[in-house]
């Protein structure tokens, strides 16, 4: 992965990278002051360039100039945008791609550098990320860069929370990249534990099931017993401790979803390797809030289940007894996300008694229909753990948008035979939030869920975003999890 060093003045003047930002309608962008100039006669030419260089200052843009012979050999004008680390990100980002035959740059950060750093490290980290099984297109040449900034001590932590974040978004996209061939439940458990080793202070217990058998999780038994790969549930805890807040985050899990009995027809299934997106970022900001040794005690739950298609695979008409004992009717096996959910949520209430319940699921395509392909929708009847948490996904990069939770829709959760009905027709994405809901018990106002089926998958490149899986959530999670403390 890129190497980024925190460098009071340039050592290795090759290709420097200066920002500019847009100044106003008609007018050329100017160069934005930087902490350490790089000269006043490059200063002047990069100047002279920008009327010619046909730039806006529009976030992302890059533009190279060659000078041969001098010392930089290359200037490349950087656009920031509004300069805020939502600008810079774009622009890391854009560095990253655009650096094609660059292995070395230096960028020359404002004054006040902290937020430019923050954005910068994670644009860099993030745009640059590539799935190791498909190069195909070629990875970005850089590899080292060299960020010039007044004070490299007192930067130092936010270059570390932001190669953290970074790093820990990469592991979410690895995870829901892999093809599902590799990624049944045992395996996944398998990588958190490897991902965990190092970490004396987090402990680790997986049931599989036997275990899930004797304790009643009956979710998670009936979404795994299709397959010839068994179900397992992930629990991790960081426990530092000077925590006094416990925060339980819940991840939906499902290694492969064909919908089961319910087959889903070919367009819906291809992309369904991805619906343990939302386990991948619970278990990747866990452990991101572990390297950053976060004030705050945080257990994480990921149920993990293959929901396939056989002889022992559940049916519609069945009916489950969720952990706890609430049972629930099921009449569409494609509705597998919220069983296997409802099964954690009221283990961490009964069991786990957190301050604060939150979980993440690629629960329904209906999150897409209703928001489009960026926005998490977000559920709960807390407002101010609401906007909490809007505001940490929003300062961190990522989008959600609160949805509500009507009384009267409670109504398509009655069943004849069931406490409940799991896979009611209306309003699919807030039907499968309030069916969550009922089994949240006392937390009921302490609890958020996402369901961010939309987000967790990109289709393009788009700023730090690349093809395919986004780590939706790991990067908000961070930032919330880091106000608690
Ligand atoms: N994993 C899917 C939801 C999904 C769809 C995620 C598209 C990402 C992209 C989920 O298990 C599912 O199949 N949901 C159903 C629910 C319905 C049967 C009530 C859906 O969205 O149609
Ligand atoms: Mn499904
Ligand atoms: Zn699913």
């Amino acid at each position: 992965m890129l190497a980024i060093r925190l460098v009071r003045e340039p050592e290795r003047l090759d290709t420097l990278v200066l920002p500019v930002r847009p100044v106003g309608p008609d007018r050329p962008p100017a160069l934005v002051p930087t902490a350490s100039p790089p000269g006043d006669d490059v200063r002047a030419e990069a100047t002279a360039l920008l009327p010619a260089a046909r730039l806006t200052g529009a976030a992302g843009e890059v533009r190279e100039h060659l000078r041969p012979g001098g010392t930089p050999a290359r200037l490349v004008l950087l656009g920031i945008g509004d300069g805020d680390e939502h600008g810079w990100r774009s622009a890391g980002a854009a560095l990253a791609r655009a650096a094609k035959d660059e292995t070395y740059v230096t960028v020359a950060l404002p004054a006040d550098a902290a937020e430019a750093l923050r954005g910068l490290v994670e644009g860099l980290l993030l745009g640059s990320y590539r799935f190791r099984l498909t190069e195909a297109g070629g990875a970005p040449a850089l590899a080292e860069v060299d960020v010039v900034v007044p004070d490299p001590d007192t930067l130092a932590p936010t270059l570390a929370a932001a190669r953290t974040t970074a790093e820990m978004t990469r592991l979410a996209r690895d995870l829901t990249n892999t093809p599902s061939s590799t990624k049944n439940p045992g395996w996944f458990a398998a990588q958190v534990a490897a991902a965990a080793t190092d970490r004396p202070d987090l402990h680790l217990r997986v049931r599989g099931p036997e275990e899930l058998a004797a304790e009643g999780f009956g979710g998670i038994l009936a979404v795994g017993g299709g397959s010839a790969s068994g179900p397992r549930l992930v629990e991790l805890d960081w426990r530092p401790a000077d925590a006094r807040t416990h925060v339980v985050l819940v991840g939906k899990g499902i290694t492969f979803d064909t919908g089961g009995i319910s087959i889903k027809p070919v367009p819906a299934m291809k992309l369904m390797r991805k619906d343990m997106a939302g386990a991948a970022a619970v278990v990747a900001a866990t452990l991101g809030a572990a390297a950053l040794r976060l004030p705050v005690r945080i257990t994480t739950l990921a149920p993990l289940a293959e929901n396939m298609v056989s002889g022992s695979a559940f049916r519609p008409g069945d009916i489950i007894r969720h952990y706890g004992g609430l049972t629930s009717e099921s009449t569409n096996s494609d509705a597998e996300g919220r069983l296997v959910l409802a099964d954690a949520l009221a283990y961490a209430e009964r069991e786990l008694r957190p301050d604060l319940l939150v979980d993440l699921a690629t629960l329904t395509g209906a999150n897409a229909v209703a928001l489009g392909k960026r926005h998490g929708a977000l559920y709960s009847e807390n407002d101010q753990l609401a906007a909490d948490l809007l505001t940490a996904i929003e300062a961190a990069g990522e989008r959600a948008w609160r949805m509500p939770l009507p009384t009267d829709y409670v109504e398509y959760l009655g069943s004849d035979v069931a406490d409940l009905h799991s896979s009611p027709d209306p309003a699919k994405s807030i039907t499968a939030a309030l069916f969550l809901r009922e089994f949240t018990g006392d937390l009921r106002d302490r609890w958020v869920h996402v369901d961010m089926s939309a987000p967790s998958w990109s289709e393009d490149v788009h700023g730090e975003l690349t093809r395919g899986a986004t780590g939706w959530g790991v990067r908000g999670l961070l930032r919330w999890l880091a106000t608690l403390s």
